[in-house]
This record gives C-alpha cells, sequence and structure tokens, in this order.
C-alpha cells in the first residue's frame, strides 16, 4: 500500500510516500521559516498562501523521487489538526480533492498522533505499550500509549507548551524566530552554574507542567543585571540555566511516568525533543532506571510528512477512511482520538 502524506498544520509544507512493507520511500519539506522571520512569529495568512504555492510542487517532486505515478497511490493522509485552521485546509482540500480525483480513500490525520508514532518509523523502533513525551511549539504531554490510538493521558501543560517558553524566552534575549533552536545554540556557550531556575512543579506529585514562569523567571534574571553589563555571556548563562530548568523538568516527570506505569519505554517527540540536552540528559536517566529512550532521527522531531503518511498508513491500512464532507478540527484533543474501526466510516465510492 504507497500512501501519500501531506503535513501543512502550521509553517511546514511536508510531504511524503510511505510503503506499507518497504518504508519510507521518499519525502520533502519546506520550511517557512524565512517567509515568517520578519516577523518574529508564524503569520497564519502567509503561512495558508505558502502551502498553497509549495504543496503540488512538492507532491510532484516527492512521486518523482520515489519513481511513482499518482495512480500508484493507495490512499492520501493528511493533517486535519490541531494547527492553524487555514493552513491545514490548504493539506485537506488538496488531500481530499486528490482523493476523490484518483478514487481512493483519505484520511484525516490527528498531527500529535504523527508526531507520537515518528520514533517507529526508525530501526529498531520501540513496541507497544510505552510512555510518550510530547513537546512541540503547542503541546506537552505525556501519554501512556497502549497502541494504535489507544491514548491516556497522563499530563498536560496547564499554561505555555515546553516550545512556546523556548520561543518567548528567546525572543526576550533578543534571540531570532524560531527561537528554540537559537536559544539551545546560544546555551550551549553558557556557564551551567551562574543561574539557577526553579524546576515548576516538580516539588509536588502529580505529571502536569506549568512553563510560563521560567520566562518571567528569565525576565526578572536579565533585569537584575544592570544594563550595561548585559553582554552575551549573560544571555548565554541565562539561556543556558532555561533550558537546564526545562530539561530537568521533563526528565523528572518522565520518570514518574514510568514509574506509574510499570513500562520501560519513553518515546520523545515533537520539535523540542530534537534538543541536544534533552536527548542526552533522558537517554542517561532512563539507562539508571532500566528504562529506554526512542527519538526520531532530527529531522523527523519537527513538523514534516513522513509521519503523517506512516500514521495514516496504519489506519488506512485497518480500514479506516472519511467522506468528502469531513472537515479540519484545528482544535482536536489526542485522547479524543480512538483504535482503528473494523471498517472504514464510509466507503471513498460512497461519498462521491
Ligand atoms: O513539532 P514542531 O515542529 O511544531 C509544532 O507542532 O509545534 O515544534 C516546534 C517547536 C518550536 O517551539 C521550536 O522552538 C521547538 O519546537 N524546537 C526546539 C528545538 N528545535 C525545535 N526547542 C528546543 N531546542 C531545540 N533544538
Ligand atoms: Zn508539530
Amino acid at each position: 500500500m504507497n500512501v501519500l502524506g501531506i503535513e501543512s498544520s502550521c509553517d511546514e509544507t511536508g510531504v511524503a510516500l510511505y510503503n506499507d512493507r518497504a518504508g519510507l520511500l521518499a519525502q520533502g519539506l519546506y520550511s517557512q521559516v524565512r517567509l515568517h522571520a520578519e516577523f518574529g512569529g508564524v503569520v497564519p495568512e502567509l503561512a495558508s498562501r505558502d502551502h498553497i504555492r509549495k504543496a503540488l510542487p512538492l507532491i510532484r517532486q516527492v512521486l518523482a523521487d520515489a519513481g511513482l505515478g499518482l495512480g500508484d497511490l493507495d490512499g492520501i493522509a493528511y493533517t486535519a489538526g490541531p494547527g492553524l485552521v487555514g493552513a491545514l485546509m490548504v493539506g485537506a482540500s488538496i488531500g481530499r480533492s486528490l482523493a476523490w480525483g484518483l478514487s481512493i480513500p483519505a484520511l484525516a490525520v490527528h498531527h500529535m498522533e504523527g508526531h507520537l508514532l515518528a520514533p517507529l518509523l526508525e530501526s529498531p523502533r520501540p513496541d507497544f505499550p510505552f510512555v510518550a513525551l510530547l513537546v512541540s511549539g503547542g503541546h506537552t504531554q505525556l501519554v501512556a500509549v497502549a497502541g494504535l490510538g489507544q491514548y491516556r493521558m497522563l499530563g498536560n501543560s496547564l499554561d505555555d507548551a515546553a516550545g512556546e517558553a523556548f520561543d518567548k524566552t528567546a525572543k526576550l534575549l533578543g534571540l531570532p524566530y524560531p527561537g528554540g533552536p537559537e536559544l539551545a545554540r546560544l546555551a550551549q556557550r553558557g556557564d551551567t552554574r551562574r543561574f539557577r531556575f526553579p524546576r515548576p512543579m516538580t516539588d509536588r506529585p502529580g505529571l502536569e507542567f506549568s512553563f510560563s514562569g521560567l520566562k518571567t523567571f528569565a525576565l526578572n534574571t536579565l533585569a537584575d543585571v544592570p544594563e550595561a553589563e548585559r553582554d552575551d555571556q549573560l544571555k548565554a548563562d541565562i539561556a543556558c540555566a532555561f533550558e537546564q530548568a526545562v530539561v530537568d523538568t521533563l526528565v523528572i516527570k518522565c520518570r514518574r511516568a514510568l514509574q506509574q506505569t510499570g513500562w520501560q519505554d519513553l518515546v520523545l517527540a515533537g520539535g523540542v525533543s530534537a534538543n541536544q540536552r534533552l536527548r542526552q540528559r533522558m537517554g542517561q536517566e532512563c539507562a539508571k532506571i532500566g528504562a529506554r529512550a526512542w527519538y526520531p532521527r532530527l529531522e523527523f522531531c519537527t513538523d514534516n510528512g513522513a509521519m503523517i503518511a506512516f500514521a495514516g498508513c496504519l489506519r488506512l491500512q485497518a480500514g479506516e477512511a472519511q467522506d468528502l464532507a469531513y472537515g479540519v478540527r484545528p482544535r482536536w484533543p489526542l485522547d479524543d482520538l480512538a483504535a482503528p474501526s473494523a471498517g472504514p466510516d464510509v466507503a471513498p465510492e460512497a461519498g462521491m
């Protein structure tokens, strides 16, 4: 089964082809970073317009790279949410129209399910069940994953997501968009002992997160230093203390989640899982308690089409698909998902 995946939920246009037996056949990504950089963040209207420009040429390129034609496709998976509504509608419209024209099923994929399954694109790969830490620009979630679509929410962020906290703190340190990777780069030059930031919500039981206070802590730390002394080293030291605090907090909560479930496998996914300090520390801590940490390759931590093609393939194989009138869901809780149903909701032909 050849499945075309289309990701367009935010500021990356991602397209990929996944085959259920051969694995990933080809993939392409167009990042809008340069487009949004001058505005210091994603401009939704510009994002939608650029997805329209890039999606079809990228689909053509990915098909050519795989040596396949449109007639070789057996299904189309596209991100239906959560994300920016206009951006989602581009991928959904293209995905559904293509599927209609080709008389093949189309499937609406949950963006976070894509992230959560991305480590399964690697070899070796973890088996179900596992605990997943989803850390992206919009989400910080700990999820007990018993199988495909069997997701129990263990903990969530009460305010800013981890990636959002990285981005906001980067901005107040004067770093360009996208802030997360820039802050991580600056933190490498920081003194690990100069400042100590709190580890929010680790002094009480539970698996909830709160990161907005760390951004304020960074702001106050900066303000406490006389303006004339605010040099690059100070910024690097603050970035380092901030990153350490986020990483420690995530590590502590993941250890708790593993203890609570009694499971040995931890999957890290979403943009922040590209963070080197996080990957290193989580690997060390898991080893100490006899657990294993799994990550996607770096390019599949952030948004991409491969994770959507893969998640879509698993569900399409199980016979799932929706009718042509299926909409996008800019807000879509992950635990609304269910394991694939025995047959398609509506057979593709019936929807035409
Ligand atoms: O998953 P993703 O590409 O998009 C969303 O679904 O949100 O995640 C993007 C987020 C951004 O907040 C970005 O700053 C953060 O992931 N990020 C990082 C790193 N790379 C990306 N945060 C910290 N360290 C990194 N190396
Ligand atoms: Zn994402």
